[in-house]
């Protein structure tokens, strides 16, 4: 693993956006695993407003989101799809059909894990995933305890996860408990990982996750197996 101390959110975000256009400009099909959450806001801007730029385009980019919330309509404004197209898809030249999102809301919520599955073989596996890290070293919703060979499944979310996202809803009252989540296993077949963590309150997980043992008590542990993962700090995640 290779671990990057940056100054603060913003370089943060101005290097993970570097990597992600160079990878565009080198592979205009790039496939694309994205992360929602707070951290990668800026990162979207910086990329919508190099596609503003003329720097350069989405149209046959191919995304493949995380997770979502079971139980939640995908036009809900607090679902995954909603974040991702107020901050991304929306202000730049993707193509809808090659924007994957799971749908929480699938009456048969197998098939749409094993359907999901499917369809990041078919377009030939991620180049790279973005990833944020949860409090409780989550990451995607693969919650403590998910198997590294999970694949897309179905998950209760810890009352840590529950919790820290409860304070960002609009329109919900009360938390989803349930996640639907690329599980450990496909995230660690992306070809680059890229992790980004801003934050004091990142700190102990961020040590936890990359200095400590490598277990299924912390998911994120996981990626010290990588063979190419980058992690980016903000100087106060990397406080630890
Ligand atoms: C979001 C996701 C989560 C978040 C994590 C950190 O799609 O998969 O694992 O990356 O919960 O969230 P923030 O960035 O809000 O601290």
């Amino acid at each position: 693993m290779k671990i990057i101390i940056a100054r603060d959110y913003e370089e943060m975000s101005e290097r993970a956006a570097k990597i992600i256009i160079d990878l565009i400009k080198r592979k205009p099909e790039a496939v694309l695993g994205l992360a929602t959450g707070a951290t990668p806001i800026r990162l979207y801007q910086l990329l919508v407003q190099a596609y503003q730029r003329g720097e350069l385009s989405f149209e046959k980019v191919t995304t493949f989101n995380l997770d979502d919330y079971v139980g939640l309509n995908k036009n809900s404004r607090d679902s995954f799809y909603s974040y991702m197209h107020e901050n991304l898809f929306s202000q730049v030249d993707i193509r809808p059909e090659n924007i994957n999102l799971l749908d929480g809301s699938a009456s048969n919520l197998t098939d749409e894990c094993l359907n999901y599955e499917r369809l990041i073989k078919e377009a030939g596996g991620i180049d790279l995933q973005l990833l944020g890290i949860g409090l409780d070293g989550h990451i995607g919703f693969a919650e403590p305890g998910s198997s590294f060979d999970g694949r897309t499944f179905v998950v209760n979310l810890t009352k840590s996860t529950i919790e820290t996202n409860a304070k960002g809803f609009i329109e919900l009252k009360q938390s989803p408990t349930q996640g639907i989540t690329m599980g450990p296993g496909t995230i660690m077949e992306a070809g680059q990982i890229l992790m980004l963590a801003n934050g004091l309150h990142k700190a102990p997980i961020i040590h936890k996750a990359f200095y400590g043992p490598v277990t299924e008590d912390v998911p994120a542990s996981v990626l010290q197996r990588h063979p190419d993962c980058l992690v980016i700090l903000d100087a106060a995640a990397a406080g630890e």
